[in-house]
């Protein structure tokens, strides 16, 4: 039985697979219908979440399975000071799988070494967020065509943006793969990640504060959310919050095969006049969450299509 708690614990060989069925999801979806018929998905939801929650909910549905959970800590037996521990536990008695999301940093590994079930992260504090990182990818893959051999912008918040965090760490499997991270000084990537992957790695990267320098350079820009709840004062998240606005304007220096992701929700970061740019992806990159949620509750349910 396998859980995915970190992105590491794919191999690029698998990551590459579930892309190939999340495609085929999307070609076919009529196959995919009845795949889980009987099984059930536990959300346990311990932080604020919209598209994490319901693609996951909606990708259960969708392969013909069902659904419970709870959307906040406050109403499950969390507030009575249960652990993470014993929910597991007490949840693999009832479901086949669990999609969990909590503000600790580790609580999903916590969970999957307490689980009969697999356990899947969706975000565990400012750690990780290997599922958006797989959404990152299908949209990728689809609106480039491949994964090797792009320069990715990552804006913003890269000190606390889980999803930065996953998303290097699988992009720099890619060969020819470089990384400009724009941010300010106190938002920098952690030192894990700068030294764990992309030294490690020897992958080619520059660190910044200026946007309007880069985007010229860029095939991939991945614009984040300053992480308001992470802050320990709110005069800082002010001071910050607005570092980054894309607009139209600085969308005519980027590149006209580029794309702008952004794993939402959005506050100030991207000008909702971009909307409408054909390289504004983000909502795209929405609907391919679903898909690949999809590919991965059957990989990790070990159904074969
Ligand atoms: C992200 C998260 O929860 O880390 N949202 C998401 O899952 N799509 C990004 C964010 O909250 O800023």
């Amino acid at each position: 039985m396998r859980s995915l708690t970190d992105i590491v614990e794919l191999s690029t060989q698998e990551i590459d697979e579930m892309i190939a069925v999340a495609q085929d999801i999307i070609a076919n979806p009529e196959k995919y219908n009845e795949c889980c018929r009987h099984k059930q998905l536990a959300t346990l939801f311990y932080e604020p979440s919209t598209r994490t929650r319901l693609s996951f909910e909606s990708a259960m549905l969708s392969l013909g399975g069902s659904v419970l959970g709870f959307s906040e800590a406050n109403s499950s037996s969390a507030a009575k000071g249960e652990s993470v521990a014993d929910t597991i536990r007490t949840v693999g008695c009832f479901a086949d799988i669990i999609a969990m999301r909590h503000p600790k940093e580790g609580s999903a590994l916590v969970a999957a070494m307490n689980s009969t079930i697999p356990v899947i992260n969706g975000g565990d504090g400012s750690h990780n967020h290997p599922t958006q990182t797989l959404t990152d990818l299908l949209t990728i893959k689809r609106e480039m065509g491949h994964l090797d051999n792009l320069t990715i912008g990552c804006c913003g918040d890269l000190k606390f943006g889980r999803t930065v965090h996953s998303l290097i760490s699988a992009m720099s499997r890619y060969e020819g793969v470089k990384f400009v991270l724009i941010s300010p000084e106190e938002l920098r990537v952690p030192e894990y990640v700068r030294e764990e992957v992309l030294d490690r790695k020897g992958i080619e990267y520059l660190e910044t504060d200026s946007l309007d320098q880069h985007i010229g350079d860029v095939d991939v820009l991945y614009m984040t959310r300053v992480q308001r709840e992470r802050f320990f004062n709110e005069a800082d998240y002010i001071r910050l919050k607005d570092s980054y606005i894309l607009t139209p304007e600085k969308m005519e220096h980027a590149k006209k095969d580029m794309c702008v992701l952004h794993p939402l929700p959005r506050v100030n970061e991207i000008s909702t006049a971009i909307d409408s740019d054909p390289r504004a992806a983000y909502f795209r990159q929405v609907r391919n969450g679903k898909f690949i949620r999809m590919a991965l509750i059957l990989k990790l349910l070990e159904v074969n299509v």
